[in-house]
């Protein structure tokens, strides 16, 4: 459920009309719903009560400092991938004993500024990775709190380019020599175990996944219990789907995603971790652009928006589906016709959808992009030097621009001519 709703006859976002942001701050842009963003992470939450826990939102999914601040408020932590990611929730005022650092390439830099700034813990993902942050802590005078990223070789059953849990992925240490790595750590001064963190992908659809990974690292946790780990802590990542489209099988909820937590892991007492991203942003964001032209191809009508992939790379890059909806409510029982829905940018990839049905739509109108809250904005670039969209924060009746659209001037200057030019 969102907060995105016709209402005589057009879209809103929570009590505020599409079409007076898009007056105010011209299109395209992004825009979130506070009410959205809010019940969501409370969902994760709300299923996780009765066990210690914590959700860790995972910032890569849409990192304004505004969505940070909305959810920090509620009580979450972050889990950051990035010293700048890291720097992002610090300014968000987001406390470092609520921030958790993933990530397959953490620099020794990164590791000094979490170290020095404050860290819930690192999720370690090799052994090089160990040496080096036992180095850095050791160098600093303290001691790093960590888990150990396993890779439990499961088939998370999404698309190829963000499942992360198989053996062939770059991601986590075989869950097979973990206890041999978790044997080697307690001899490393600079660093104390306290869990064990897992992730295996991102929208997925089924819950059979996880439950396979988190059995395997419920049995771990009593091997390692059994070797003499204190194994307070379980980082179970994030993942969970969310629909795409109105008409396909939902995926699980948050509270059976919760109940099988508990399930699997809750008889061993640890305080559990989990790191959504997609399922808290996703579906509270829009982006909504206008059509520049309706133009007649041979055998197909195209809408050439002023939206684009670098705008929105999804659909580009993992052929990924965003019902596109007019803003105007369409007339009931309106007929539909295909259009492939394109942007400006010069290839041919710039390409949202291909014969999607749409109600009539012509020049000037405007359309919004459902579920493009989460990997929308923090994925755009200024390819063909267009400037970052702005992104919106509505809240009841008010809106603000949380990110500005920049000017071609502080584009440009952000080139330097070198002296002999
Ligand atoms: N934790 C870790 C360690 C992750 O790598 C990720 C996502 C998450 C948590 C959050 O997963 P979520 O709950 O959002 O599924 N750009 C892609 C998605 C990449 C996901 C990368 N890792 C897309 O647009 O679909």
């Amino acid at each position: 459920m969102d907060h995105f709703l016709y209402r005589d006859g057009a879209l809103y976002a929570e009590d505020v009309p599409i079409a007076e942001i898009a007056a105010g701050v011209g299109t395209p842009f992004y825009v979130y719903s506070t009410a959205t963003l809010t019940r969501h992470f409370r969902l994760f939450d709300e299923a996780l009560d009765g066990v210690p826990h914590l959700v860790c939102y995972a910032m890569k999914a849409a990192s304004n400092q505004a969505i940070l601040k909305t959810l920090a408020g509620l009580g979450a932590g972050m889990d950051v991938v990035s010293g700048g990611e890291y720097a992002r929730a610090v300014a968000a005022g987001v406390p470092g004993d609520r921030i958790v650092f993933s990530g397959v390439g953490k620099t020794r830099d990164e590791m000094r500024q979490a170290l020095t700034g404050g860290i819930r813990q690192f999720n370690v993902e090799s052994e090089p990775e160990m040496a080096a942050l036992n180095e850095v802590a050791q160098e600093l005078g303290t001691v790093a709190p960590i888990t150990v990223r396993v890779n439990p070789d499961v088939d998370a059953k999404t698309h190829a380019k963000i499942a992360t849990g198989k053996s062939e992925n770059k991601f986590g240490i075989p869950i097979a020599r973990a206890r041999d790595v978790y044997a080697h750590a307690a001899t490393l001064p600079g660093l104390k175990v306290i869990g064990i963190d897992v992730h295996i992908g991102s929208q997925l659809t089924e819950l059979e996944p996880f439950r396979l990974a988190y059995e395997k690292v419920g049995e771990l946790t009593e091997q390692l219990r059994a070797d003499g780990h204190d194994i307070q802590r379980l980082d179970l990542g994030g993942g969970l789907g969310i629909p795409y489209t109105r008409s396909n099988d939902a995926p699980p909820l948050p509270t059976e995603y919760g109940a099988l937590i508990k399930d699997t892991l809750g008889h061993l007492g640890c305080e559990i971790e989990i790191e959504p991203g997609r399922l808290v942003a996703g579906n509270a964001g829009l982006m909504v652009s206008k059509v520049i032209y309706v133009k007649s191809g041979e055998d197909r009508e195209f809408l050439i928006l002023d939206g684009a992939m670098n705008d929105l790379i999804r659909p580009a890059m993992y052929e990924a589906h965003h019902d596109i909806i007019p803003v105007i409510e369409p007339e009931a029982g309106a007929e539909q016709t295909p259009y492939d829905i394109v942007g400006p940018v010069c290839e041919s990839g710039d390409t949202f959808a291909k014969g999607r049905m749409m109600p009539p739509v012509n020049t000037g109108d405007l359309v919004a992009f459902r579920s493009a809250g989460a990997y929308g904005a923090v994925m755009a670039s200024e390819y063909n030097t267009r400037p970052l969209i702005p992104e919106v924060l509505v809240h009841g009746h008010q809106f603000a621009v949380i990110r500005s659209r920049p000017s071609f001037d502080e584009m440009i200057n952000r080139d330097t001519i070198p002296e002999w030019l």
